[in-house]
């Protein structure tokens, strides 16, 4: 292999997923493991199919589906995580064993801490289980990551012994970890130089990075590990991850590219979808990215300050080390307004990158109609939002067909919804709450009845402007049958329609989760007839 490529490998969908309150159905999965094949990514991390029936099942269908495509420039690696036992791994193996190339990624700590606390082994034990495991592994696939946990905290010497026997049972990358985010980037890269030096066989696998965020450190220590010689990096999009997460992706991507001189390292990915796909994973796991983040936040591009104008309106040099266009967000010099046809519309889409049917396009150019109405100029932020709010939704089991609010600062903020449930029942509910949003998720909770405690509730305008499209995130965390987080987004230029539609979408997350629990309620409020169409 060439060693000045260095393979990305993405765990949005499984470290990523690993964020609270981020849990992605299949159909989700899916669809950001094809966006993140057209990103060019080598390696998509597309679950634990161990953990749940569910993620086993979404790991095949990614399998089947995207590790057999060449939606990117090359199929895409798929592989499934595994601890180091015979059921994980032949479980992710029945998962991944469908791609045309398939990964087993099995991992065991090596940390006293770990041994001690967590596994009551020796390192004895463990060397002899990671003997196994891998030789098991790679009983079944060629192609065998084995990753030592908390290999940040591990004695350099031992991890040297585990890694050894990796290698010598069939290991094809060794995935050194700083799991708990604890290493600085001198340390991390000296761990990995040691490493490579001082591993008998180390020539004959490829060496990778995992690490996380809690100090801030990730993309600092990946990069570290890279110039020690590490050609794999693990990262998400958007930096989503257990805890503080984990290194972004493209942040570590744009600094290899825009910093040829100090790395001299190629990757295989097409930056222009970088924005595309920071969108797909903030609307789907309902993790909103903050504005201030590097490559991907609403300000990342955003010049504010007289002097910075000044001098960017001289040279764009002057204040801008990469141009927005390189990571997808468009600068467009076509304005959409509400003379705007089919065509125009439909070739900004495409420049936007969004691949779009007859039937999507109609669907989304009658939106678009919708809010050139009321907007008199609609941006491609507007146009990404719009997108993401009509088709990134999970399926509608309950959708909203009409809310009127009034509020006021001496009334009582009353809001009457109708919503649309299964076989199009429509049914009526009025509440009284302390603002209009609260009145109206108390009229949507007496319609749904799915019991739940709301977390996070944030709004924020698309774009500028007294007529910007609101955004609006929820995530909420269920009481039955078990105590999930789930997240939901809405967009509209009506901040109350916007919270309404983002709550229904975490609702219908929660109602399709159980479909059982689903069908019992589902039949409760409308075949009983309980407000069909009365209002209350
Ligand atoms: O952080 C970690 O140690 C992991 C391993 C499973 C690679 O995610
Ligand atoms: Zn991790």
């Amino acid at each position: 292999m060439d060693n000045n490529y260095v393979r990305i490998f993405d765990t949005t969908l499984r470290d990523g997923e690993q964020s609270p309150g981020a849990s992605l159905d299949a159909a989700e999965k899916l669809e950001i493991a094809r966006q993140l094949a057209r990103l060019g990514v080598d390696i998509i991390e597309a679950g634990f199919p161990a953990a749940s029936p569910g993620d086993a099942d979404a790991v095949r269908r990614i399998s089947q589906e995207v590790g057999n495509s060449r939606d990117g420039s090359r199929t895409p690696i798929i592989a499934g995580l595994a601890r180091a036992n015979k059921p994980d791994i032949n479980t992710a193996w029945e998962s991944v064993r469908h791609a045309a190339h398939p990964r087993i990624h099995t991992f065991l700590a090596t940390s006293d801490i770990h041994l001690k606390y967590k596994l009551k082994m020796t390192r004895e034990q463990v060397i002899e289980r990671v003997r196994e495991a891998v030789s098991y592994a790679r009983s079944l696939c060629e192609d065998i990551e084995f990753s030592p946990e908390d290999a940040g905290r591990s004695d350099p010497e031992y991890l040297c012994d585990v890694l050894e026997v990796a290698i010598k049972a069939g290991a094809t990358t060794l995935n050194i970890p700083d799991t708990v985010g604890y290493t600085t980037p001198e340390e991390f890269g000296a761990l990995i130089d040691g490493l490579i030096k001082n591993t008998p066989g180390a020539d004959k696998v490829t060496w990778s990075v995992h690490c996380h965020d809690d100090l801030g450190m990730a993309t600092a220590n990946t990069l570290a590990g890279v110039k020690a010689g590490a050609r794999q990096v693990e990262v998400t999009m958007n930096g989503i991850g257990e805890r503080a997460g984990n290194t972004s992706l493209e942040e570590v991507v744009m600094a290899l590219h825009t910093r040829p001189a100090v790395f001299g390292l190629q990757t295989n990915i097409d930056t222009t979808q970088i924005a595309r796909t920071s969108r797909l994973v903030s609307n789907y796991t309902s993790i909103p990215v903050q504005p201030n983040k590097a490559i991907v936040g609403a300000n990342a591009f955003a010049h504010e300050a007289g002097i910075h104008q000044d001098g960017m309106l001289k040279h764009q040099m002057t204040y801008e080390i990469m141009r927005p266009e390189t990571v997808g967000v468009a600068q467009s010099n076509l304005v959409l307004g509400k003379h705007s046809g089919r065509h125009a519309f439909q070739t900004r889409m495409k420049e936007m990158g969004y691949q779009l049917d007859e039937k999507d396009l109609n669907q989304a150019f009658h939106r678009f109609k919708e809010l050139a109405d009321k907007k008199k100029v609609v941006t491609d932020a507007d146009l990404s939002a719009l997108i993401a709010d009509e088709f990134y939704q999970p399926p509608e089991i309950f959708a909203l067909e009409d809310i009127q609010v009034t509020c006021g600062r001496h009334g009582m903020p009353t809001a009457t919804v109708m919503l649309r449930g299964p076989n199009d029942q429509k049914s009526v509910h009025a509440a009284v709450g302390t603002g209009p949003v609260d009145a109206a998720y108390k009229a949507i909770d007496a319609i749904v009845q799915a019991p739940n405690t709301l977390l996070e509730f944030s709004v924020h305008a698309v774009t500028e402007g007294i007529d910007a499209l609101g955004e609006v995130t929820v995530r909420l965390q269920s009481h039955e049958p078990e105590p999930r987080v789930l997240g939901g987004h809405g967009a509209d230029v009506d901040i109350i329609v916007a919270s309404a539609k983002a709550y229904l979408a975490a609702l219908n997350k929660l109602v399709a989760g159980n479909r059982d629990a689903a069908a019992l309620y589902l039949k409760q409020v409308f075949a009983e007839g309980s407000n069909n169409g009365n209002g209350t």
